[in-house]
């Protein structure tokens, strides 16, 4: 074995610490891990909204520089560039095209926070170029992307998390712990709900592209359109050639709590009602959403979620916006935005857990920490538990969308014999933008 550079040899104690606790370093995890006290350098990609949040959150880590702020939108850019200068006391470049970024070798990690359409092919483009990815939910825009994502972090060796940050809450792992650990005895059924008073987005028009806007880098991937002035920001959520509904918005984070805490993977059965009725506007995706999804069907083996999304209310089960419930045969456990209450079987409060801190920075800190790990260690977050709920919501829309009741493989999530639901795996790109892994 090649003598180490000093760097390297001089290990911190908690890498030394993770190779007792998963074996032996391979020599390449050796090679690549970092010792906490070096520096990890970040390009952010889409800063509108989320993008900016995520500067914050990773500029409360020690060690971590924000490089390059990436966005087509250039008052956006301007913005954060400004913002991240002065919390880190040194100026990010400010890119347009994200790819510029990838090519620097000093970058280690790709932050994306852009639409929905860019997650999947930017963590594609993020591993080849050997970076770690933080790819914000729904990692993909329909099931083949997350399968792809999936496939770019193990043939790459590159540690990439999901923005599903509850998986690193401490009082949402604490209930999950109870779960898993019998205190509700079997739990077979998770109730998930998101509730908002979203406002309508109206009929777009055609108009000029904004001074401020790269529309072409915008689309990227997706095949391009002509620019009409009710998209950017936020509101290609609601249409199915950037966005996935609110499903794969906030149902998202409810279903992957869920399946998580059930110990599910994939759907057996997917079944769906719901549309589209509050407004009379461009949204495509459904405002009233109802989605069954079965992990096998008998007694001894079958677990359901069900999902409840209201885009025109905001009064969920119990009056909350957004939750999870389990069930299970000594009791129930509900989850809010953080923590969790534990009921016995006559529904008498036994536990519970608020949830206080910053789950944001543990989620973040989680990240880093397996990047500096140097290995196959997996982040709370995983991209392949990512994928799996995800795999969830594009089900739940793909059911609505063919009116189907669908079958899918317990090994895999694929859709079996419907033609129709299968077309929906995939999506067409703009030519030349095909990802490749
Ligand atoms: N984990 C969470 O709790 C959470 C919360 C909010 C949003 N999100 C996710 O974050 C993503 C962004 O959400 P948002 O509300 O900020 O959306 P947004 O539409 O407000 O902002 C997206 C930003 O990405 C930029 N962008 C588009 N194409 C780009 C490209 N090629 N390169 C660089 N920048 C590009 C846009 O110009 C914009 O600034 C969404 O996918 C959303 O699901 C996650």
């Amino acid at each position: 074995m090649p003598a180490l550079p000093r760097r390297e040899f001089l290990q911190s104690s908690a890498t030394l610490a993770a190779a007792g606790a998963f074996g032996v370093m391979s020599e390449q995890a050796v090679a690549q891990s970092k010792a906490a006290s070096d520096k990890l350098t970040a390009v952010v990609m889409g800063v509108n909204g989320r993008g900016g949040a995520l500067c914050s959150s990773f500029l409360g880590q020690s060690n971590v520089e924000i490089a390059y702020i990436a966005d087509v939108d250039s008052n956006a850019l301007d913005r954060a560039s400004k913002s991240v200068a002065d919390r880190q006391g040194k100026s990010p470049q400010g890119v347009v095209d994200f790819r510029k970024a990838l090519d620097d070798k000093s970058v280690d990690f790709l932050v994306c926070a852009a639409p929905n359409h860019w997650h999947a092919p930017a963590t594609i483009l993020g591993c080849s170029a050997g970076k770690h990815v933080y790819v914000e939910k729904p990692c993909s825009h329909n099931p083949q992307e997350g399968e792809w994502a999936v496939e770019a972090a193990r043939k790459n060796k590159r540690v990439v998390q999901m923005g599903s940050q509850r998986r690193s809450y401490a009082a949402i792992r604490e209930g999950i712990a109870k779960l898993h650990a019998g205190e509700l005895g079997k739990v077979l059924y998770a109730r998930t709900w998101y509730a908002n008073r979203r406002l309508e987005i109206g009929h777009g028009k055609p108009a000029d592209i904004p001074t401020w806007l790269n529309w072409e880098l915008w689309q990227g991937p997706a095949p391009e359109k002509p620019y009409l002035d009710n998209i950017v920001h936020y509101k290609w959520h609601w249409k199915w050639h950037w966005g996935n509904g609110e499903l794969g918005n906030n149902g998202i984070h409810a279903l992957d709590v869920a399946r998580w805490g059930l110990g599910v993977d994939y759907a057996t059965r997917v079944s769906a009602g719901g549309g589209k009725y509050r407004w009379d506007d461009d949204q495509e995706t459904l405002d009233t959403h109802l989605v069954a999804f079965d992990f096998g069907d008998k007694q001894g083996d079958g677990k359901t979620i069900l999902w409840e999304g209201l885009s025109w209310s905001d009064y969920g089960p119990g009056g909350s916006t957004f939750g999870v419930s389990f069930h299970g045969e000594k009791g129930s456990m509900v989850m809010g935005d953080n923590g969790y209450t534990l009921y016995d079987e006559k529904n008498k409060e036994v536990s519970k857990d608020p949830g206080k801190g910053d789950g944001m920075a543990a989620h973040v800190a989680n990240f880093l920490a397996c990047i500096r790990g140097g290995q196959d260690e997996r982040p709370n977050a995983d991209i392949e538990d990512g994928h799996k709920s995800t795999l969830l919501c594009h089900l739940g829309n793909i059911a609505v969308r063919t009116s189907s009741v669908l079958t899918c493989d317990p090994k895999t999530g694929h859709i079996l014999n419907n033609e129709k639901a299968a077309a929906l795996w995939k999506r067409e790109y703009r030519p030349g933008w095909e990802p490749k892994v």
